[in-house]
């Protein structure tokens, strides 16, 4: 009551009080400010580089920098039903900078039939072949699902039709911003990590703490999002808005073969290692890049990925495989995008039709011809889609007219949008929905009841059935006996079985007669690779790595044979002087090894200026020299120093040649 008698006294007394006025300019116009501070940051790092990962936590140190981690997140939890492993990572997302949560996501994707502000429904596995389920004994289960495996690894649909079983999902990293509502909810699901805060204040609150003390969340479950004034109503109020991010999938209705896909040298990790690139392909840490299009793209059987020569493309496959995933009005919202009275059309295309800016995109065109133009200023993996969802923030451009002092016709422009990269694409493949044991599904308590510990000899300690936590149904035999990776589950009947998890991991363990078959690629852009500077280094690894073909593009090619080799500076010092009323001091020089050539063999004279020197109580001073070969000796000497002929003001007459010394 009181604060309303307050309210209501300071509202009539505004307008009457000159000071009061003049105060609410100035809040205004420090809140502008505050604006365009912000928005100065995200322009900084819009120009730095392009979205992408940019850091992930350290684990451990060198005695070089490239000894700790560099940029990958990527584990595997096979033992989860339903866990994709992604740690913590620090993102950029169009300039907006944010560090995320333990990730560890799951298979989730936009609602397929609703709207509705980030509703989201799980993406089916595939089904196990039915040329599988028909056989009636276990081994000959095991030889059956073997031969999709090596299909599927092969790429070979001759030797089973394996494209209904191996579907790829495109898992992407979505953010935007978001009206404040100050209650926090849950981005997206996890099954073991969750934002631990009461709301956005209180997770603001536990991050800056824990970065002023260095320390670790223990269940890495806290997140830095970014929270900004988004806009200032015609009252002069500021409206807030929270940054928020997800991670989802998408299923590819068509085949990706996986000769679009070829390894990104990570040299600093290859180095730290001593891998060669076949050896790093099959880390977990390799990241791929995808070709422009599959037809550009060879098979390599042997290491079971593409090959194919690097291009600049307006309208990649990347393109095609992003243009699938729909922003926040999920699958059914579509949407063109009609700002300033200019539709934006379908890129690459010589007809004209709006394009679906519901849809993530990072090209466009406006006008009739083949113009196409890129989403953002400089950045290159800036995919955009746009929605109408209440809850999205966005910016609001008021334009009125001015007829005098009064401003009248006023209308507003706003256009929301949130922003992605993809990070990887995963093939989903049967061995998720293959339980040929028929083990129980059961609760985390149940399969662990009595100290049971998954043991595979006796029957009292093998696990009770299989959990979401307990995923183990593939029999040990598919993989060929590892010993030590399986545990032992009991079926309804009470027999025990040898199995191994089921779950999603980056590297299947090798299948005998299959090999290694790889589940994740990893396709995430890096943040650095937007800077010019990156660029430039990323190129000079693709010169060194590839140095004979490359060659014709060196300014000088490493030839072997007879070749004139660059030749170090030669390291000379000035004889001593101790003229009044300096001390004893002298002065070192370098001549380039081409120079002293050219002064022996035909008496080119060579200028130097000496390196400074100081005595006791004097300043520094240095020498500019001329040096020649004398006349009748034919051996170099000072010419001229500082405009003396033959020796300097302070005494130095001569100088010597410095040669190193071995220990
Ligand atoms: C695919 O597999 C079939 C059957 O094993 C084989 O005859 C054929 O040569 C394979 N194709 C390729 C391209 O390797
Ligand atoms: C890469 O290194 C591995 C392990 O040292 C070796 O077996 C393999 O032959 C090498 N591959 C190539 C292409 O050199
Ligand atoms: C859009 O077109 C209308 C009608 O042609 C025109 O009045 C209006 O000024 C245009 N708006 C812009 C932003 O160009
Ligand atoms: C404002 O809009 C009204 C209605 O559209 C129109 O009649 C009027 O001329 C406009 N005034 C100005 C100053 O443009
Ligand atoms: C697990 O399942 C058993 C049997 O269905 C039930 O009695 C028990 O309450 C469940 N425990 C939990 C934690 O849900």
């Amino acid at each position: 009551m009181k604060l309303f008698i307050l309210v209501c006294v300071l509202g009539l007394s505004l307008a009457a009080n000159p000071r009061l006025q003049k105060m609410e300019e100035m809040l205004n116009d420090l809140t502008r400010q505050l604006v365009s501070q912000q928005f100065y940051v995200e322009e900084r790092i819009r120009s730095d580089g392009d979205s992408g990962i940019k850091q992930v936590r350290r684990l451990s140190a060198g005695t070089d920098s490239f000894n700790s981690e560099t940029t990958s997140a990527i584990h595997s939890h096979p033992n989860y039903k339903d866990v994709i492993g992604f740690g913590e990572v620090n993102a950029v997302l169009n300039g907006v900078e944010f560090r995320t949560r333990h990730n560890d996501y799951s298979l989730e994707m936009p609602s397929l039939h609703k709207a509705n502000y980030h509703l989201t429904e799980k993406i089916p596995y595939p089904q196990v072949p039915p040329s599988v389920t028909a056989k009636h004994t276990v081994p000959e289960q095991i030889a059956e699902m073997k031969e999709y495996f090596r299909a599927f690894r092969l790429q070979n649909s001759t030797i089973r039709n394996y494209k209904p079983y191996f579907k790829p999902v495109l898992c992407y990293m979505e953010g935007n911003w978001e009206w404040d509502t100050k209650h926090l909810h849950e981005p997206f699901h996890s099954e073991t990590h969750h934002l631990d805060a009461m709301d956005y204040d209180n997770l603001a609150d536990k991050v800056r703490l824990m970065s002023y003390t260095g320390m670790n969340d223990l269940h890495e479950d806290l997140a830095f999002l970014p929270k900004k004034i988004m806009d200032i109503d015609s009252n002069g109020k500021p409206r807030y808005a929270q940054w928020i991010y997800r991670i989802l999938c998408n299923p590819i209705h068509s085949d990706v073969p996986l000769k679009v896909f070829k390894p990104i040298d990570d040299v600093a990790f290859r180095v730290t290692r001593k891998y060669n690139m076949s050896t790093y392909s099959r880390t977990e840490e390799a990241r791929f890049t995808v070709a422009a299009s599959a037809n550009q793209a060879e098979f390599d059987e042997h290491e079971g990925y593409g090959k194919f020569e690097d291009r600049a493309y307006a309208k990649g496959l990347l393109d095609s495989l992003m243009h699938g995933v729909p922003g926040a009005n999920n699958y059914r919202g579509g949407q063109h995008d009609t700002e300033f009275n200019h539709t934006a059309l379908v890129a690459g295309e010589g007809r004209d039709r709006p394009e679906n800016t519901a849809r993530y995109h990072r090209e466009y065109k406006l006008h009739h011809g083949m113009q196409i133009n890129q989403r953002g200023f400089s950045d290159s993996n800036l995919w955009m889609a746009q929605n109408h969802q209440n809850k999205v923030a966005s910016v609001i451009l008021r334009s009125c007219k001015t007829v005098g002092t009064l401003k009248t016709n006023c209308t507003s422009t706003t256009e929301k949008f949130s922003y992605a990269i993809p990070l990887e694409i995963i093939y989903l493949n049967p061995l998720h929905s293959w339980n040929p044991y028929n083990l129980d599904m059961k609760n985390e308590s149940e399969v662990t009841e009595n100290g049971r510990k998954g043991d595979s000899h006796n029957a009292n300690l093998a696990y009770k059935g299989i959990s979401t936590l307990h995923f183990y149904q593939t029999p040990v035999e598919f993989f060929g006996n590892v010993p030590g990776q399986d545990v032992g589950v009991l079926d309804p009947k009470g027999a025990i079985h040898r199995v191994m998890a089921s779950g999603i991991q980056t590297i299947l363990p090798k299948i005998p007669g299959v090999g290694e078959v790889r589940q994740r690629w990893p396709i995430y852009p890096l943040h650095r690779e937007g800077d010019s500077v990156g660029k430039e280094a990323d190129a000079l690894l693709e010169m060194l790595n590839h140095m004979s073909s490359m060659s014709p593009i060196f300014q000088e090619p490493a030839t072997q044979g007879k070749h004139e080799t660059v030749q170090p500076d030669l390291h000379f010092r000035l004889t001593s002087s101790h003229m009044n009323p300096l001390d004893r001091h002298d002065h070192e020089f370098f001549v380039p090894a081409t120079d002293w050539e050219q002064l022996l063999k035909n008496d080119v004279w060579v200028h130097v200026l000496t390196a400074p020197t100081e005595g006791e109580n004097q300043e520094s001073h240095s020498h500019s020299l001329q040096i020649r070969l004398d006349k009748h000796t034919h051996k170099p000497i000072i010419q001229k120093c500082d405009d003396q002929n033959g020796k300097c003001w302070d005494g130095h007459t001569d100088f010597e040649q410095v040669t190193f010394h071995e220990f």
